[in-house]
């Protein structure tokens, strides 16, 4: 998916998406109903039968999107469609409701779709913004590149340990096993690194966000050893410093992939609450009014 879906065929459905708004607000414009404008009326009922038929064809879309062998259009254009649809569907119903939107029933239903509407707009961004993002991050490497890089990091690490004292070695083992990559979404939205250390003799773990308690620790060490072992514990430090470097990125990587599934976690099941809520309304309006 990129930039062609809003332009697509020259703005055809922009401009099929204006036109219908227009229609209707001159269709609400020139309407006088001997009462204030409402759901009620017969352009009431007319604009809210017509916005209920473009909400189940805007959920039709997540069915069109699963069957390539369709001929009924391509995808790009059902996507530019149901883009420019959904946000004109927005004026439909405002027509619809006549402006009025108080606490009840047929307001949730609203409030519904216009989350829906804003979490369509989002996903829109974020997917014509993801695809250069994350290979800037990245400076054109996959992902499995870069954790293959951390591993390369950590075994070089262990290696250089090996030439000191062994409470070094545990602690180069401690800083691998509890470096932590968000492990839930909320996490890798934030770009929260969790990391943790055990630094020799102190007795809890600690954290080690960006590898900086670690590498405090070596400079501490480094500006106490002897001349051999500081060569030693500035190369463990030197490749801490890459680590870092690499852990940024991923982490940054993940976030802009967090993004990107939050937000479908929203489009798709609002729309199914909002379909409920809609026949609450529909079933409502019919039973009461
Ligand atoms: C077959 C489709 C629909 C029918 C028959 C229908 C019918 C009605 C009726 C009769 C009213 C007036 C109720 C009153 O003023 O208390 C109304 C109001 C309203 N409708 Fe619909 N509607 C439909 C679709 C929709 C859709 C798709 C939405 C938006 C998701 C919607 C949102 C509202 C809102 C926000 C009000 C204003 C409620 C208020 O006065 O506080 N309706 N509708
Ligand atoms: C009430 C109005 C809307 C409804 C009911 C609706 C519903 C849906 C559904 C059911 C899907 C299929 C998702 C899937 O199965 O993966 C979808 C996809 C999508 N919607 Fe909407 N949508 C609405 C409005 C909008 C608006 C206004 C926008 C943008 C401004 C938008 C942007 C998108 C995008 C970009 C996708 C594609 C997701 C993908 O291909 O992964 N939607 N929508």
């Amino acid at each position: 998916m990129h930039e062609s879906i809003l332009v697509f065929r020259r703005y055809r459905y922009l401009w099929a998406a204006t036109a219908l708004t227009i229609v209707c607000l001159l269709a609400y414009w020139i309407h006088d109903p001997q009462e204030p404008p409402n759901g009620g009326t017969v352009l009431g009922y007319t604009l809210g039968t017509f916005g209920a038929l473009m909400i189940v064809w805007l959920t039709w879309f997540g069915v069109r999107k699963r069957r390539y062998s369709s001929t009924a259009g391509t995808l790009q254009g059902w996507l530019s469609a149901h883009v420019y649809f959904g946000i004109a569907l927005f004026v439909i119903v405002l027509l619809h409701a006549g402006f009025q939107v108080g606490w009840n029933i047929h307001t949730l239903a609203f409030a519904l779709m216009t989350l829906v509407i804003v979490s369509g707009m989002y996903g829109v961004f974020i997917y014509l913004k993801y695809p250069e993002r994350l290979s800037e991050n990245r400076d054109g490497s996959s992902r499995s590149e870069l954790l293959d890089q951390l591993d390369d990091i950590d075994r070089r690490s262990r290696r250089v340990a090996e030439n000191l004292p062994n409470e070094y070695q545990d602690f180069v083992t401690s800083g691998i096993q509890r470096t932590e990559l968000g492990s839930t979404l909320w996490q890798r939205l934030r770009n929260e690194d969790r990391s943790r250390i055990q630094i020799p003799n102190q007795a809890e773990t600690i954290l080690n966000p960006g590898q900086e308690a670690a590498m405090d620790w070596l400079a501490e060490q480094q500006s106490r050893a002897d001349a051999n072992s500081a060569a030693t514990i500035a190369e463990l430090s030197a490749l801490l410093r890459n680590k870092r470097k690499l852990l940024r990125q991923v982490g940054a990587d993940l976030k802009l992939q967090a993004g990107i599934e939050i937000w479908l976690y929203a489009h798709v099941p609002l729309t199914a609450a909002l379909l409920m809520a809609l026949i609450a309304h529909i079933l409502t309006v019919f039973l009461y009014w």
